[in-house]
């Protein structure tokens, strides 16, 4: 049994789009310092929506989220903005989520200028995110538009990390990445974890890539969660039907 306390709770979540339709339905998990939880289902099983929850880009219905112990479900202002420096989160497109005024190096250093970091020092980090995420420094300088889809993927990626937060959250971060950049990211994304414990709540469609990465799996099917343990437990030894049945499409057709 884990002692330590989560980092990341989430008690009952449910979110409503509409009135008819939930698409999170009471859904509880902890996310432990260190951990890598993935969090995998259905199109539509509503991961994504978890993940916004917990994000505090959208209003859970009811329940709760603790981050480090402090209900953070209602948060707003300037104590959700204080909320991003400990959880920080990377979306599927994220062509949208750069200012198109700014530069990708501008909106990578934006959060280290916030902390009063001297602006060669910025830079100087700035360069070394870009080079982890398997980008040259000149794309500091380079805009959005500028830019291929994987390679906007991965300056949003370094800009998560750039304050190093105790937590990322990856939705489909790294599923349009070609396989080797893909598995550049993922050691970034071990070695962050080895070196300062961070945690990742981490949703994919590949289960294979799951399976190497993750220590914990939640599988959710209509908005409820309806199966979690090990990533090797579920994958290998899944209990429910809906779940044999996604592994092998997964491993089938993936
Ligand atoms: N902004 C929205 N407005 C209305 N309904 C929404 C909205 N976002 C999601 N939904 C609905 O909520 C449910 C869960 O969607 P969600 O995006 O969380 O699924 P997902 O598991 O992330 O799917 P995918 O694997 O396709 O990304 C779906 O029925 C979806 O249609
Ligand atoms: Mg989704």
């Amino acid at each position: 049994m884990k002692r330590v306390k989560p980092v990341l709770e989430v008690r009952d979540l449910t979110v409503r789009f509409t009135q008819r339709d939930t698409a999170v339905d009471g859904v509880s998990f902890q996310l432990y310092p260190g951990e890598i939880l993935g969090i995998a289902g259905e199109s539509g099983s509503g991961k994504s929506t978890v993940a916004r929850a917990v994000t505090r880009l959208i209003d859970a219905a009811s329940g709760e989220i603790f981050l480090k112990g402090a209900p953070i479900t209602h948060v707003t202002g300037k104590r959700q903005r204080a909320v991003y420096r400990d959880i920080q989160m990377v979306f599927q497109s994220p062509a949208g989520s750069f200012d198109p005024r700014k530069t990708l190096g501008d909106g990578i250093g934006e959060s280290l200028g916030n902390t009063g970091m001297k602006r060669s020092e910025v830079r100087e980090r700035v360069g070394e995110l870009l080079r982890q995420c398997g980008l040259g420094e000149e794309f500091a300088g380079k805009y959005a538009r500028e830019v291929s889809g994987g390679q906007c993927q991965r300056a949003a990626i370094a800009r998560a990390l750039a304050i190093r937060p105790d937590i990322l959250v990856c939705d489909e971060a790294v599923n349009a990445l070609d396989v080797t950049v893909q598995k550049q990211i993922i050691e970034v994304l071990k070695d962050l974890q080895q070196e300062y414990g961070m945690s990742y709540l981490f949703i994919s469609h590949d289960l294979a890539l799951m399976q190497s990465f993750c220590d914990r799996l939640l599988i959710m099917q209509k908005g409820k969660i309806v199966e979690e343990g090990t990533a090797d437990e579920v994958i290998l030894h899944p209990k429910k039907e809906y779940t044999k049945r996604l592994m092998e499409a997964a491993f089938l057709f993936g």
